[in-house]
């Protein structure tokens, strides 16, 4: 295929056909098209974007370089979950075996950290013998069996996915609305699907910063669930901050068995509870949000959940005594805790800085052979409006050794900030629910009238 008209067509603001797309992901997932050539491609549709006609071709064309899940006859209603990206977002680790404790199945595919964020499958292999690469028939039969899996994409799912996700995370080519909405789409409608729960970030710590674009994302997705015919609804929460208290693999796996044992932070909680209520609702297994939450606190509560986790760990080869004591989990050869340096207010936690730290410990990726260290990154248990005083601890570095301790002391240094008072007031944790029918702006009292970026939407 003669690839260079086609990146110099987009290149300079034209489109190309859905059969051009559809012949480009082709023979890209067949080793065809260079990765350069493919990353040049990739950096034009950042600069250009693509449209309506494109996206669906791009979208149908990855879904359709692999194979779908179906569960033709099987009554079992089925749901997942997918966040677009952020610092310290454990939920999926808290969130799939406690929906699954609900009855609903949650056949949740999820990758690994991309740029500056944390990946679930990364989270999870933190857990010694875990194995998330399962094929699509192990797959199926341990969603028939437990309802629950924590995999990531099997080859047969979307492999041109798979591919470009990859090189994307080493090209500067994540951050844009299209890219990452085929990108997530195409996996998650390949998951035969009874309705999807997305929960896009915004904020400076998502891919996609500002609160117009993380709805716009939220649209794109949801109109290309939807016309698929996958119910599709989005919450936009808060990644202005990191997520819960743990940045980095296993500390952030031991958070989130901590929450299914029901010592989970606030904000973690929170999202949790919130994209649960939505998936149970979506699933039809629960008539209000009310009663949604309820079953969900009383799953958490009875231990049915961490129960149904430590099955998913035992099915899929892992150590399940992991729930019941995390030091089973890998552990830093160099830990040292961090001081306020003033007495103040926290101002701010950079969650950028933060993931970026995480991946110069040695917690994600620069390359796409890089191995991952699971041990190393950041407890940190302040957040912004917290008052400080001089010398009090206010988080820990977990590192492979003293020049990691550094490192992880020197981001710590740039992303906590202190002064007199907070100066810019955080994002709301859960600002808007978004589906087919409109955007509503969850902190505003029914009847007001929308927010700018809500009229926008
Ligand atoms: N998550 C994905 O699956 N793909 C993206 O492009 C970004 C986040």
């Amino acid at each position: 295929m003669f690839v260079v008209p086609l990146i110099e067509r987009k290149r300079d603001g034209g489109a190309l056909t859905p059969e051009e797309w559809s012949a480009l992901i082709a023979a890209y997932t067949a080793g065809r098209i260079a990765d350069y050539q493919m990353s040049a491609l990739l950096m034009a549709v950042v600069l250009r974007g693509l449209e309506r006609a494109e996206l669906a071709a791009l979208t149908d064309a990855m879904l359709a370089s692999g194979q779908r899940l179906s569960f033709d006859g099987w009554a079992t209603p089925r749901v997942d979950k997918h966040s677009t990206g952020g610092v310290g977002d454990k939920v999926s680790l808290v969130l799939a075996p406690l929906v699954a404790s609900c009855g609903v199945a949650v056949p949740m595919m999820s990758g690994r950290g991309l740029g500056h964020t944390g990946g679930t499958l990364d989270k999870l292999e933190a857990i010694p013998g875990f194995r998330t690469a399962l094929s699509l028939g192990e797959a199926k039969a341990q969603l028939l069996k437990l309802g629950c899996i924590l995999i990531g994409q099997t080859p047969e799912i979307a492999p041109a996915d798979k591919k470009l996700y990859a090189l994307r995370d080493v090209t500067g080519t994540v951050e844009a609305i299209p890219l990452i909405a085929a990108s997530i789409m195409s996996k998650k409608l390949a998951e035969g699907l009874s309705a999807l729960v997305l929960d896009v970030k915004h904020g400076s710590g998502a891919f996609l910063p500002a609160t117009a674009q993380g709805l716009e994302l939220a649209r794109t997705m949801i109109a290309l669930g939807e016309d698929r015919g996958c119910p599709t609804a989005a919450l936009l929460t808060a990644m202005d901050r990191p997520l819960g208290r743990a940045c980095g693999n296993a500390l952030e796996t031991e958070e989130a068995i901590l929450a299914l044992r029901g010592e989970g932070p606030e904000d973690l909680m929170e999202v949790t509870y919130a994209l649960g209520v939505e998936m149970l609702l979506a699933a039809g297994v629960e008539s209000s949000a009310a009663k949604a939450k309820k079953r969900l606190e009383d799953a958490l509560g009875s231990g049915l959940a961490a129960e149904k986790f430590e099955q998913v760990i035992e099915a899929q080869g892992g150590n399940p005594k992991a729930v019941e004591d995390p030091s089973v989990l890998p552990q830093a050869q160099a830990v040292e805790v961090f001081a306020a340096r003033e007495t103040g207010v926290v101002t701010r936690v950079e969650p950028r800085t933060i993931g970026r730290a995480v991946v110069s410990l040695g917690g994600g990726r620069t390359t796409v052979e890089d191995v991952v260290d699971p041990t190393v990154g950041f407890v940190i248990t302040v957040k912004p409006g917290d008052k400080v005083l001089a010398g009090e601890p206010i988080a820990s570095v977990f590192a492979r050794d003293a020049s990691g301790v550094k490192l992880g002391f020197e981001a710590l240094e740039r992303a906590i900030t202190i002064g007199d008072r907070l100066t810019e007031r955080p994002l709301p944790l859960i600002s808007h629910r978004v589906t087919k029918d409109g955007v509503e702006d969850l902190t505003r009292p029914p009847h007001a009238p929308k927010s700018r970026a809500a009229r926008r939407a």
